[in-house]
């Protein structure tokens, strides 16, 4: 393994890319490139199509249509085992009846590498992932992540030109599988790693991102950093599925206002044109107390989740707000009177 070198790293690039099941159009023309370095998250919904486009990238699912690029060269015919990809599995996958040491040795035994280099490269791979002294030990003899971690090993030692993991810590509990995002997040770094990640899970495509793609229904809704994913969502779509939204639909009555189905009027900065059909997304830890754009109603649910209070608000005209602040003094009871207001920049126009 090339420690620190980005030399073995590629760019990935899918143009296109179709699949369909029967009925199901599993990727519906995917395209997308992950620059080299970069780690891509793939998040979206149960059956939106992200191991089948995982699969597509690394050969275990054939393309009806579109092409996978490793730095300029076509690969979509190319089978599994030459494409130099490593993959980490949901469920780990690694071989029950193989110690540590020969799980990850697996690999390089595949590729005809010499006793003498696998030893070397097995115990610089089991250092990274910070399991050396565990070479003996059987995959039932440890724990969940540290089976992860000896799969992620695995997916490592052969210097891939493409890391591909496919929602690898699903079955860990919150704590360990925030450790292992930053394990992955500091270990991708390091070795300057093209990586794509899958999940589901918002939060740590928040955490662990460069960039971060949304898919849906075998689509790619958005594909952009994360803090333009969250403030900037492109459609209902994404702003409902990252995070936590307040979204309502409207038409610019004039510049820098909406009205809301419903007749209610927002201050927002655009330049959206007067006449336009718009979404307006407002985050539920972007209101104040009071001041502009003023919402007044009834707590209608209240929640104290220690850093912060959670309200639901039921306003006069029938509109529901999700609010968060900071939790400060006494939690609103339900049935309290409460006005919060946004700034106009706090508001996302789509
Ligand atoms: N081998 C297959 N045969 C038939 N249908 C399939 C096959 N593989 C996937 N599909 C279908 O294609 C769609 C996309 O599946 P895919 O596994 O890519 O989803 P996913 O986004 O990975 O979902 P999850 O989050 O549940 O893992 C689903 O509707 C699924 O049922
Ligand atoms: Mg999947």
């Amino acid at each position: 393994m090339a420690s620190g070198g980005v030399e073995g790293s590629a760019e990935l690039r899918i143009d296109g890319a179709a699949k369909r099941f029967g009925e199901v159009a599993a990727l519906d023309g995917v395209s997308l490139q992950v620059a080299r370095g970069e780690l891509l998250t793939i998040l979206g919904p149960s059956g939106s199509g992200k191991t089948t486009l995982l699969k597509v990238v690394a050969g275990f699912e054939k393309p009806d249509a579109g092409s996978v690029k490793i730095d300029g060269v076509e690969i979509t015919a190319l089978p599994p085992a030459r494409r130099d990809i490593g993959m980490v599995f949901q469920n780990y996958a690694l071989f029950p009846h193989l110690t540590v040491e020969r799980n990850v040795a697996f690999p390089l035994e595949m590729r005809n590498v010499t006793k003498a280099e696998i030893a070397r490269r097995v115990a610089e791979a089991l250092a990274l992932v910070e399991l050396a002294g565990y070479e003996q030990r059987l995959p039932r003899q440890l724990s969940g992540g540290q089976q992860q971690r000896v799969a992620l090993a695995r997916a490592i030692v052969f210097n891939p030109r493409l890391l591909l993991l496919d929602e690898p810590f699903g079955a860990l509990d919150r704590k360990l599988r925030e450790t292992m995002q930053l394990e992955v997040r500091r270990l991708q770094r390091r070795l300057g790693l093209t990586t794509i990640f899958i999940t589901h899970d918002q939060e740590e495509a928040l955490v662990l991102s460069d960039r971060i793609a949304v898919m849906n229904k075998g689509t790619i809704q958005q594909i952009a950093t994360t803090t333009e994913i969250y403030e900037r969502p492109a459609n209902d779509f994404v702003a409902d599925f990252v995070g936590e939204s307040n979204i309502f639909h409207g038409t610019m009555s004039g510049t820098g206002v909406v009205t809301l189905e419903g007749g209610r009027q927002l201050r927002v900065s655009t330049s959206a044109v007067p006449g336009k059909r718009v979404g307006v997304l407002m985050r539920p830890e972007r209101f104040a107390s009071g001041g502009i754009n003023a919402f007044a109603g009834e707590v209608v649910e209240s929640v104290y989740l220690g850093t912060s209070f959670k309200l639901r608000l039921a306003c006069e005209d029938g509109l529901e707000l999700l609010v968060r602040q900071p939790a400060r003094g006494e939690l609103p009871a339900p049935g309290a009177r409460a006005t919060f207001g946004i700034d106009p920049d706090a508001i996302h126009v789509f």
